[in-house]
């Protein structure tokens, strides 16, 4: 063994091999802790645990990179449009012409729900949150669609799943606003681009057509392809996890949904704008919340702003940004949520405690400010993240499902009452 990491437990020592990224990040492997020592490795939130093997995003926070399959983030962002982005994190290469007409076309093809599936929507009341629609409207896909529950899916059957989920979801997206505002919903129009349609499906109503504004579908382009893929993140992290049962793409990309609702998570886009209205209804000054989210006895936190793994500025942020700023002057917007999310930001980047702590503002601090822009309601803004993110589940599940890795199960260290007799009523 060269290289590799040595254990002294109770006097005895182990050696476990080190494993080397094409980024040359690495790990210890301890996979033969347990059954060498009787010792687990303990890391609660999984802030230092490798959980796979992935060929499909590589990030570096401490120095803010960020790439799908090798490609910088900024490249993409710039050059490459959602539907391309998505085959190249699925199929791990960026297509030909003739692949990505092949791809977008099928996409086209299957862009139309059940009909049954709008019952199941006219049962949610108006008050139900878009994301929970979305997410049980995708784990029902499976009722449609029951030979998806099958593991030993061909390649074919898999890739006609991919197909139909990348194509529905935008419809059923859609679908979950127009419910929530109590409006008819709009069927898709296939010559339109996934992006335009999903606008289309948004925005028009059966009294007046929408008019797709260039200036919008490319903001949009922008932000679901800045969201494709993050790696093993929460929502990701879980769709492996109950991908890893053998539980079908549907269900695994439902419970990878229910997870990215979280505040903490996806749902932070929708906790900035409203942390922003906050401030504004509070008189706007933003030096008070930046006193609050510091003080350790008020459970406040600055949305919007600190992550897991970028100890630097978020990549997608600077690009974000950038965006915002071309989108609310194509559009003639002058927002005043923006003006204190600039006040915001400034404070903190120059505050010992945000410095000290490397909290910058992320991806969700600037993409809440161009939805609400574009007119998106705030809590379809998650459902925005999800639309984005969908790609890059996909990628993850199948890589998963392709490396025939394990079911997941992490271990404990049991820390409740060691073993005691029942005690009969009465005497409790
Ligand atoms: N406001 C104030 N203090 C903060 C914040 C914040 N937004 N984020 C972290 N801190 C403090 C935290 O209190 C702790 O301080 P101390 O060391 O004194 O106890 C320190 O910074 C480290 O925080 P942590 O909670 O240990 O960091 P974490 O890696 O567990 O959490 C986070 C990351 C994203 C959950 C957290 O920064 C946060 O809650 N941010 C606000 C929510 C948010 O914007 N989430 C979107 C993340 S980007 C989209 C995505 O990829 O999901």
């Amino acid at each position: 063994m060269s290289e590799h990491a040595e254990i002294i437990l109770e006097g005895k020592s182990y050696k476990f091999p080190v494993v080397t990224g094409t980024e040359n990040e690495k790990a210890i492997d301890i996979a033969a802790l347990r059954s060498e020592s009787g010792y687990i490795t303990l890391d609660s939130g999984y802030k230092n645990t490798g959980a796979t093997k992935s060929a499909i995003t590589f990030l570096d926070g401490e120095q803010g990179i960020l790439h799908y399959r090798g490609y910088p983030i900024e490249q993409l962002a710039e050059k490459s449009n959602f539907v391309e982005v998505a085959y190249l994190l699925i199929y791990g290469a960026l297509p030909t012409a003739q692949e990505l007409e092949d791809f977008s076309g099928k996409i086209k093809m299957h862009t139309l729900v059940n009909e049954d599936m709008r019952k199941i929507l006219d049962g949610f009341p108006s008050t139900a949150h878009p994301m929970g629609i979305l997410s049980a409207m995708i784990s029902s896909l499976t009722a449609f669609y029951p030979e998806s529950l099958n593991p030993n899916q061909s390649k074919e059957e898999v890739d006609l799943s991919i197909i139909r989920l990348m194509a529905k979801i935008s419809t059923i997206a859609a679908w979950s606003y127009k419910n929530s505002v109590g409006h008819p919903v709009n069927y898709p129009k296939n010559k339109l681009d996934y992006c335009s349609n999903f606008l289309h499906m948004m925005f028009a109503f059966p009294t007046e057509d929408y008019e797709i504004n260039p200036v919008v579908v490319d903001a949009i382009n922008k932000l679901l392809i800045l969201h494709a893929d993050h790696e093993q993140n929460c929502s990701t992290s879980t769709v492996r996890l109950v991908g890893s049962a053998n539980a079908s793409l549907y269900s695994s990309v439902s419970a990878g949904i229910s997870a990215l609702w979280g505040p903490l998570h996806g749902g932070a886009n929708q906790a900035v704008i409203e942390m922003l209205e906050q401030i504004k209804a509070d008189g706007g000054d933003s030096k008070k919340f930046i006193a609050k989210a510091k003080d350790k006895d008020d459970p406040f936190r600055l949305m919007g702003f600190g992550h897991r793994v970028y100890k630097n500025f978020d990549p997608r942020a600077r690009i974000i940004k950038k965006a915002a700023d071309e989108v609310l002057t194509a559009l003639g917007i002058n927002d005043p949520i923006l003006t204190i999310a600039m006040e915001l930001e400034e404070a903190a980047l120059n505050d010992p405690y945000f410095v000290e702590r490397k909290l910058y503002p992320n991806v969700d601090f600037y993409s809440g400010i161009i939805y609400r822009a574009l007119g998106i309601p705030t809590d379809m803004f998650t459902v925005m993240f999800a639309l984005g993110r969908l790609p890059g589940w996909i990628a993850q599940w199948k890589e998963m499902r392709e490396q025939k890795e394990p079911i997941g199960r992490p271990r404990q260290i049991y820390t409740g009452e060691t073993e005691r007799n029942y005690v009969d009523i009465e005497k409790r």
